[in-house]
């Protein structure tokens, strides 16, 4: 399993911080990997876990962008987004995309291909979602991004899992919840 700090190297530095981080960890989520395109063609993408269903008419999806993330201003004016739910396999992904770089695309040339609006689409995934961008929200530190689907697909694959700052197989999350109690 991955933790959080060892991924993205941020630590909460106040008591009430890293409580309040505890707290909001203690919700298991998935692991999606989100990606664009600039006006440039530079392609973008990041680790995300605060992808969530909005509706089912239209069909709409949400997450939400650190606004001083590297990659915020491309994401926040993209047209088009796509997000992906990782499976169990896609753990070195899920880190790599969590990490700033310069080209995060170029080791993984492979397993992506061309999707909707020339955003990078795995070729492997629990779900994708393809979105045009909908509606946008900054609130706090972070701005909403709502996506109204215009494609998607579902496999049998099991998921990659977040829980108290981790990554890990839904197994590894079980194991580790279970020793807890
Ligand atoms: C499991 C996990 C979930 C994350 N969820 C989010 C998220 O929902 N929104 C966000 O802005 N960053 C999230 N991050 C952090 C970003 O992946 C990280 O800041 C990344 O470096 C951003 O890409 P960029 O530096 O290319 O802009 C998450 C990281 C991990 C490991």
């Amino acid at each position: 399993m991955y933790s959080w700090t060892d991924i993205t190297g941020d630590e909460p530095h106040t008591v009430d911080a890293i409580r309040l981080r505890k707290a909001l960890g203690s919700f298991p989520t998935g692991v999606c990997l989100v990606t664009t395109v600039g006006a440039d063609g530079k392609r973008e993408g990041m680790t995300i876990n605060s992808f969530a269903s909005v509706s089912l008419t239209p069909p709409l999806v949400l997450w939400s962008i650190r606004d001083d993330a590297r990659s915020a201003d491309v994401f926040i004016s993209a047209t088009n987004f796509i997000i992906t739910v990782l499976t169990e396999t896609q753990q070195e992904l899920a880190m790599h995309f969590a990490k700033p770089a310069a080209d995060k695309f170029e080791r993984y040339e492979d397993v992506f291909e061309n999707g909707l609006g020339g955003c990078p689409r795995l070729t492997s995934s629990v779900a994708t979602f393809e979105c045009t961008t909908y509606s946008r929200y900054q609130e706090g530190d972070h701005t909403i991004l709502v996506g109204r689907i215009q494609e998607f697909s579902g496999s049998q694959a099991n998921p990659l899992m977040f829980h108290a700052g981790q990554v890990g197989t839904v197994q590894e999350v079980a194991e580790k919840i279970a020793k807890q109690t």
